[in-house]
C-alpha cells in the first residue's frame, strides 16, 4: 500500500490502475479507523480492481466550539489496518494540500439545501457543507467509480446521494450497514473519548431505536407516541443528555406523524464530551 500526501500523487497513482482497466472504489474517512470503516474498506477492494482511502480530518466541518484539535489520531495504527484490508493507496493530505489558503478562505461551497438544516443540522448548523464541500474535492481528486458511506451517518449519506444526483458526479454511492459493538453501540471514532461509565451507559441508543422499532413493528403508529418513548429512554439513562430523537421519511428526512410506511428513527444523544448518534430505518 502506498500513502500519498499529495492530490499529484493520488492522481498519479489512479490514472496508471485506470490505465490497466482497473475501477476504482473509493473510501473517505477521518481516520482512527474501527471495524466500520474496515468493512467499507474490504467492500471496496472486494468490489474494485483499486482502492483510495482518504484519511483527512476535515476542518470545514467542525464548528469553532466542537472537537477538532481532539479529534483521535493515530496515523500508523491507520496505515497497518487499511494496509491488512487491501487498500492500494491510503491519501493523508495536510490542511495546506487541501486548503491552500486555510480552510476559512474557501470561497466554494456546496450546500445540499434543507436536508442539511434537519437532525444533526440543527444543532450542527455548518457541518453538512462542510461534509460536502470536502467530499466534492475528494471525488474531484480521486475521480471514483463507487464511494462507500456507512449508514451510521444516514443523514450524511443521503446529503451525498442527493448532491451526487444534483450535480452529476459519475459516481455511485455505496451504504453498507452500521457495525456495532457486542452490546449494540454502533462503532464510532468518538467512542474513544468515553469514561467507563458512559460507555456503560451508551448502549441506550440502539436499546431505544430497537424497542421502539418493536412497538412500530407490533402495530403503533403514531409517530409522537415513538418520538416520546425515545425521548424519555435516552432521557432517562444516566450520563445521556439528549441532543435529538425523531420519527423521520428516509428520503426527505422529514417528519412523519401516522407511521405508514417505512420510516427513519434518528437518535443523537452527549454522553460526556461524545456526541453519538445512532438510526435505524424501520417497515411497519
Ligand atoms: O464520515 C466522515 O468520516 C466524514 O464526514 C467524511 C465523509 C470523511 C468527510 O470528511
Amino acid at each position: 500500500m502506498r500513502v500519498a500526501r499529495t492530490v499529484a500523487e493520488v492522481r498519479a497513482a489512479v490514472a496508471e490502475a485506470r490505465a490497466r482497466g482497473a475501477t476504482i472504489g473509493f473510501v473517505p474517512t477521518m481516520g482512527y479507523f474501527h471495524e466500520g470503516h474496515l468493512s467499507l474498506m474490504r467492500q471496496s477492494v472486494a468490489e474494485n480492481g483499486f482502492t483510495v482511502v482518504s484519511l483527512y480530518v476535515n476542518p470545514l466541518q467542525f464548528a469553532p466550539t466542537e472537537d477538532l484539535a481532539q479529534y483521535p489520531r493515530d496515523f500508523e495504527r491507520d496505515r497497518r489496518l487499511a494496509a491488512e484490508a487491501g487498500v492500494d493507496v491510503l491519501f493523508a493530505p495536510d490542511d495546506a494540500e487541501m486548503y491552500p489558503d486555510g480552510p476559512q478562505a474557501q470561497r466554494t461551497v456546496v450546500s445540499v439545501r434543507g436536508l442539511n438544516a434537519v437532525l444533526c443540522g440543527r444543532s450542527r448548523p455548518t457541518h453538512f457543507d462542510g461534509v460536502t464541500t470536502v467530499v466534492t474535492k475528494l471525488f474531484h481528486i480521486v475521480a471514483p467509480d463507487r464511494a462507500y458511506f456507512g449508514q451510521k451517518d444516514y443523514q450524511q449519506a443521503l446529503i451525498i446521494r442527493r448532491m451526487v444526483r444534483d450535480l452529476n458526479f459519475p459516481v455511485e454511492i455505496r451504504v453498507a450497514p452500521i457495525v456495532r459493538e457486542p452490546d449494540g453501540l454502533a462503532m464510532s471514532s468518538r467512542n474513544a473519548y468515553l469514561t467507563p461509565e458512559q460507555r456503560a451507559a451508551a448502549p441506550v441508543l440502539h436499546r431505544a431505536l430497537s424497542e421502539a422499532a418493536a412497538r412500530i413493528r407490533a402495530g403503533e403508529r403514531d409517530a409522537g407516541r415513538v418520538r416520546a418513548f425515545l425521548r424519555e429512554t435516552i432521557s432517562a439513562a444516566p450520563h445521556a443528555r439528549l441532543d435529538y430523537a425523531e420519527v423521520v421519511d428516509p428520503d426527505t428526512l422529514e417528519d412523519v406523524d401516522t407511521i405508514q410506511g417505512p420510516v427513519l428513527l434518528a437518535v443523537a444523544a452527549y454522553f460526556g464530551r461524545a456526541r453519538l448518534i445512532d438510526n435505524m430505518l424501520v417497515s411497519p
